[in-house]
């Protein structure tokens, strides 16, 4: 959550009674975290926020198969110790059908989506923060809170509770990378000072940030809401507008990030991709790679220590430039390297970093707490050839 964001006809205190031109009651709406403890936004509206009823049965859609079972290419969801490379641009995603799910624990869920074309409905994870990162394309996310603009290579952060949905500009081809969050996201406590404001030697500032642009009530004819939680969803019914916001203020909205306004640390030796962290979480932290000056002790090894993540499951997605310590990645790649088991550069990519003074790398990097398994759609773009592919000299 970021710093208060005040938009709009807002009454003086909360709580007290706000009236429209021709004297109508508006009705408050409070959207709290951490029961009654945490940030909150409080939104105005025309009509009762709460007028809205169930359609339908609940749609389950369960995340994978029982564990152990093989997948129709023969490989198993159980990603035992084995790394695994999976090819997401190869990804066929039913147009508007959501996020294809590829990874997942009891923490989150991460998947990928490529919309082409507006949302019918509006949006509502009531069990989740999302935050997407955008490869490639541009567009507007509406919300009851107004319109955010994005483009590719940022990040958007739609909190739990948001009403929404997505319009990509035509023409874009979209990619993004999806996480759900299921235990909230936000930014590391160590980058805020005691009044909650950003530290001045935080990687980033309050000005990176873009909010959503407000303009009032947009009745875009649209009544319908599917409401999902975890491999739940719902469709509920408005009684009337649910865009219907006078005005509101709080805590609590969606918000943009781009990737390159990360201030990236650099030292004599290598950091660890700690050092990188962007956004946390409960069951991970986010980290991101970007354009850098590299280690400047003369004798650093800029690529990559062998390592062995003892507690972590580590993801890494791909965006641009050439990665030091991989090969036969590229745009859109997503590679998981299960922990304890030692991993590292690929041969010969340790020595041929000795003396690289910069790297153009852009990628997004997830430490997971708990251990990730893989679904069937993931499955079925995996590069069989990633595990061998650590084999050889060095
Ligand atoms: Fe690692």
């Amino acid at each position: 959550m970021l710093e208060r964001v005040s938009q709009g006809e807002l009454p003086a205190k909360h709580h007290l009674a706000l009236r429209g031109p021709a004297g109508q009651l508006r009705y408050e709406w409070c959207l709290t975290r951490q029961g009654f403890e945490g940030p909150f936004t409080i939104s105005y509206h025309e009509h009762r926020p709460q007028a809205l009823e169930a359609a339908g049965d609940p749609v389950y859609t369960p995340l994978g198969s029982p564990p152990a079972a093989p997948s129709e290419s023969g490989a198993s969801q159980r990603p035992g110790f084995a790394r695994r490379h999976y090819r997401t641009l190869e990804l066929s995603c039913e147009a508007n059908a959501g996020v294809t799910p590829l990874l997942y624990n009891a923490d989150l869920v991460l998947g990928c989506r490529k919309p082409t074309r507006d949302d019918p409905s509006y949006q509502l994870n009531a069990g989740a923060d999302e935050l997407w990162f955008v490869l490639s394309g541009k567009g507007t996310l509406r919300s009851l809170l107004g319109d955010l603009e994005y483009q590719a290579g940022d990040y958007v952060c739609i909190p739990k509770g948001i009403l929404h949905r997505l319009l990509p500009a035509p023409g874009e081809p979209h990619h993004l990378l999806c996480l759900e969050l299921h235990e909230g996201m936000g930014i590391p406590r160590a980058f805020r000072n005691a009044v909650g404001q950003l530290r001045m030697d935080a990687p980033y500032c309050h000005r990176d940030f873009r909010r959503p642009c407000f303009e009032g009530p947009r009745d875009e004819g649209i009544r319908d809401v599917w409401v999902k939680s975890g491999e739940l969803r719902q469709r509920f019914l408005y009684a009337h507008n649910p865009l219907d916001v006078v005005g509101w203020d709080g805590s609590v909205y969606p918000w943009a990030f781009p990737i390159r306004s990360f201030q990236p640390r650099v030292s004599s030796v290598h950091l660890p991709p700690t050092w990188h962290g962007t956004f946390e979480s409960p069951g991970a932290l986010i980290c991101s790679f970007v354009p850098r000056p590299l280690d400047f002790h003369p004798d650093a090894i800029p690529c990559p220590y062998p390592h062995s993540n003892v507690d972590i499951d580590e993801v890494l997605f791909y965006v641009e430039g050439d990665f030091s310590s991989r090969l036969g990645v590229s745009h859109g790649s997503l590679t998981h390297h299960p922990r304890g088991v030692p991993h590292g550069p690929h041969p010969g990519r340790y020595e041929q970093s000795l003396g690289v003074k910069h790297t153009e790398e852009v990628a997004v990097m997830l430490d997971c707490r708990l251990r990730l398994l893989a679904t069937r759609a993931a499955l079925e773009i995996e590069d069989p050839g990633y595990e061998a592919s650590f084999r050889g000299k060095s």
